[in-house]
């Protein structure tokens, strides 16, 4: 009997114990949106830096163009609901993004359709392509920044 108790009140408080536990950690999403937005930032300063170049490295190009387009495929999972301003965590994230989920779905598309066309741009050597379908990709960062990331100062 007594071992029975023990396992009812065990039974009883695992899942009070578990929910400590996760509002404690902050929710994966932000480091795993934290690190896709920062390698695409990398991609693009990398990109640009070639574009200064005398002889851009098509190959480097190649490569951030592909790194681009596989991530611009996972911002649209980055934001589940809980993971606005209101989780306690530091965050740019603004409300928006939760309050205007078909504007937020439609930045998040041009960044993908914008992403695609720099890889398709790059799997040529037209330089001038390259770089307007770039500018182009830059656009759809600052769409987004400009009504769905907190202002930086
Ligand atoms: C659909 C919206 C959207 C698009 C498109 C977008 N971003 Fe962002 N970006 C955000 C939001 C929202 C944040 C703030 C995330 C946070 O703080 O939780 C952010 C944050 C960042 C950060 C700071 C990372 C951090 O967490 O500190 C960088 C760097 C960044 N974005 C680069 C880019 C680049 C480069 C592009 C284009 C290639 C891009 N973003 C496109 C919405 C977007």
């Amino acid at each position: 009997m007594q071992f029975s108790k023990l396992a009812v009140c065990a039974a009883l408080l695992l899942p009070a114990t578990a929910m400590v536990a996760v509002a404690a950690a902050p929710h994966p999403a932000f480091k795993l949106r934290h690190d896709n937005f920062e390698a695409m930032g990398r991609a693009m300063k990398s990109t640009f830096d070639q574009f200064k170049k005398p002889t851009p490295n098509l190959a480097t190009i190649r490569k951030n163009a592909n790194v681009l387009a596989a991530a611009a495929t996972k911002v649209k999972g980055h934001f589940p609901v809980g993971t606005g301003p209101e989780a306690g965590v530091k965050t740019e994230a603004l409300a928006a993004i939760w309050a205007r989920p078909a504007d937020f779905a439609a930045a998040t598309d041009r960044l993908v359709d914008t992403t695609k066309g720099l890889q398709a741009a790059a799997a040529g050597t037209d330089l001038a392509k390259i770089q307007a379908a770039a500018g182009a990709v830059g656009g759809s960062c600052k769409n987004c920044h400009d009504s769905f990331r907190k202002p930086r100062g």
